[in-house]
C-alpha cells in the first residue's frame, strides 16, 4: 500500500495577509513505514503552523509552534505524529507507522496574527475614527493598511517598515502611526460619507527598502 502526502502553498488571507510557504512535494511512502516533512521559512516569523487536509473535507490544525527552540502545541492526539521546532526556520512533521487513512494533503504556514480592534465599527459621517492592528509573530514586521471602495477595489494606501515610521503622512481625511513595533493605527477626525473597507496587513522581509512599501496593490 502507498499513500500520497502532498504539501502545497497555502496564502492566508483571513483577517488579513500573511502566510508563505515552502515546500511544494509529494511524498508517497509505505503502509507501516515513517516519514519526515520537511518545513522550511525563509522569513522569520515566529509562528508556524502544520494542517491536514482529508480529501473533500476541511483544513485542521495539527500543530502549531509559536517560536523557534519550543516544540509545538499538538492537536493532533495521535502519538504517531510529531513536531519539533529546532530553530526560527525549520518545523518539520514526523509520521510514523503510516496508515492508508493518513493519506491528506499538510500544509506548513508561517504566519503572522493580525487582529483589527475593533472588528466593526458604525460611524456617522464626521466622526472621529481610529482602529488599531496589532501584528504578532514577528519582531519587526512591515504593516500596511489596505483600502477597498465600489469604484477603485482594493489598493495599499499606508505602510510602515518600524515604530515611528509612516508613509505617506495622509490620504484624504485618514492618517496612520506605528506607536511600536506591533501596532499600526488608522486615524480619522472625521470620516466622509463614502463607502470603504479597510485590511490590515502584515509581512516580514529582510530588505526593508525593497518589500516595506505599497508596492503589492493588493493582497490578493
Ligand atoms: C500528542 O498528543 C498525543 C495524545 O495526547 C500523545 O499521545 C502524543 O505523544 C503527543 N505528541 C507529542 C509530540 O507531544
Ligand atoms: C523525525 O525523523 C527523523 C528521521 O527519521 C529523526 O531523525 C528525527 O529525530 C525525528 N523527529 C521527531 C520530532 O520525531
Ligand atoms: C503599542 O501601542 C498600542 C497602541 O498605542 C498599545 O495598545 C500597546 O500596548 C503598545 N504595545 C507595546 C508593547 O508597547
Ligand atoms: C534592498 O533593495 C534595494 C532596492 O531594490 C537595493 O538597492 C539594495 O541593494 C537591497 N539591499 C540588500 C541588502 O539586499
Amino acid at each position: 500500500m502507498q499513500l500520497l502526502i502532498a504539501l502545497h502553498l497555502l496564502f492566508f488571507i483571513t483577517q488579513t495577509l500573511a502566510a508563505v510557504f515552502r515546500q511544494d512535494a509529494f511524498a508517497v511512502a509505505r503502509k507501516g513505514s515513517a516519514i519526515r516533512l520537511p518545513c522550511l521559512q525563509e522569513g522569520t516569523h515566529e509562528y508556524m503552523y502544520w494542517y491536514r487536509q482529508f480529501a473533500g473535507g476541511g483544513l485542521a490544525v495539527l500543530y502549531l509552534s509559536r517560536y523557534e527552540g519550543m516544540d509545538a502545541d499538538n492537536e493532533s492526539q495521535d502519538p504517531r505524529f510529531s513536531a519539533v521546532r529546532p530553530n526560527r526556520q525549520n518545523f518539520p512533521l514526523n509520521i510514523t507507522g503510516l496508515q492508508l487513512t493518513d493519506t491528506a494533503v499538510y500544509y506548513c504556514v508561517d504566519l503572522l496574527q493580525v487582529q483589527q480592534s475593533p472588528l466593526d465599527l458604525v460611524l456617522h459621517p464626521g466622526s472621529p475614527m481610529k482602529v488599531t492592528c496589532s501584528v504578532q509573530g514577528s519582531s519587526n514586521p512591515n504593516t500596511f493598511w489596505y483600502r477597498w471602495t465600489p469604484t477603485e477595489g482594493i489598493h495599499c494606501v499606508f505602510y510602515s517598515v518600524g515604530t515611528g515610521q509612516v508613509e505617506p503622512a495622509k490620504v484624504d481625511e485618514f492618517s496612520a502611526s506605528r506607536p511600536n513595533n506591533s501596532h499600526f493605527v488608522l486615524e480619522s477626525a472625521g470620516v466622509g460619507t463614502g463607502l470603504a473597507v479597510w485590511y490590515c496587513a502584515g509581512s516580514t522581509h529582510g530588505n526593508k527598502s525593497k518589500a516595506g512599501r505599497c508596492t503589492i496593490n493588493s493582497p490578493l
